[in-house]
């Protein structure tokens, strides 16, 4: 990276902390009212189609926010899930289960103990300053028989005016073109294994490792 862009990702990386960090007491009830109640529970079905039965499986959530993603996994019977999130006001706001230990880190330089069977990531990736490290460090702490399955916006008008509200607040986000997404998992050691596009402006991608 060009020194100018660094300054830039680390301009940008710090609004995003400020930015979650703000709306951390309130992400999950603003997530629950329309319209995003309506976006999110189309989103949900996918994640979790893609990430088939997740019963007595090891779950790591990246980005895990709130816990939206963690606590679905733990309801629909994963034996343990760990959510990680940069920011601490949102790990602060997600709720204490059994089962579910969250912790503060970047997943950008992942430090995490054990190996899991599925990972989520869902709507971290358009905010890293370098997807390539997420998933690369995701890639060194999943099982060889298991999984991750990512959410991100896709090259699209509707995600085009997102992302410029997002710059509004000093935030530059990521769009991930099939071709770019592709280029990122073959550098990272991922296999695109499936695709699924939630209208208006997602994808639910399957990455399997490379072996
Ligand atoms: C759009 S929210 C999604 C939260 C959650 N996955 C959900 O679907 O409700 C993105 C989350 O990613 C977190 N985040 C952004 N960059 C991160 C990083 N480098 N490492 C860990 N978390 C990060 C933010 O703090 C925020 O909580």
């Amino acid at each position: 990276m060009l020194p100018a862009e660094q300054n830039r990702a680390s301009l940008s990386s710090d609004a995003v902390l400020h930015h979650f960090g703000e709306r951390a007491e309130t992400y999950a009830a603003s997530c629950a009212r329309a319209p995003w109640s309506w976006l999110r529970r189309r989103e949900c079905d996918a994640v979790f189609h893609a990430l088939g039965d997740v019963k007595e499986r090891a779950v790591l959530d990246l980005g895990c926010g709130a816990g939206f993603y963690a606590c679905q996994a733990l309801v629909r019977g994963a034996s343990a899930v760990t959510g990680i999130d940069k920011s601490p006001e949102m790990v602060r706001a997600t709720p204490r289960l059994a089962g579910l230990h969250v912790q503060q880190g970047d997943a950008e330089a992942l430090e995490v103990a054990g190996v899991f069977d599925r990972i989520v990531c869902a709507g971290l990736l358009e905010f890293a300053a370098s997807p390539m490290l997420v998933l690369s460090g995701a890639r060194q702490v999943v099982r060889d028989n298991g999984w991750m399955v990512v959410l991100i916006p896709r090259e699209s008008w509707v995600a085009r005016r997102y992302a410029g509200w997002h710059s509004r607040h000093g935030i530059q986000i990521k769009l991930f073109s099939s071709a770019f997404l592709g280029e990122l998992a073959r550098q990272t050691n991922w296999v695109v294994a499936d695709i699924w596009s939630v209208w208006p402006m997602s994808h639910v991608v399957r990455l399997d490792p490379a072996l």
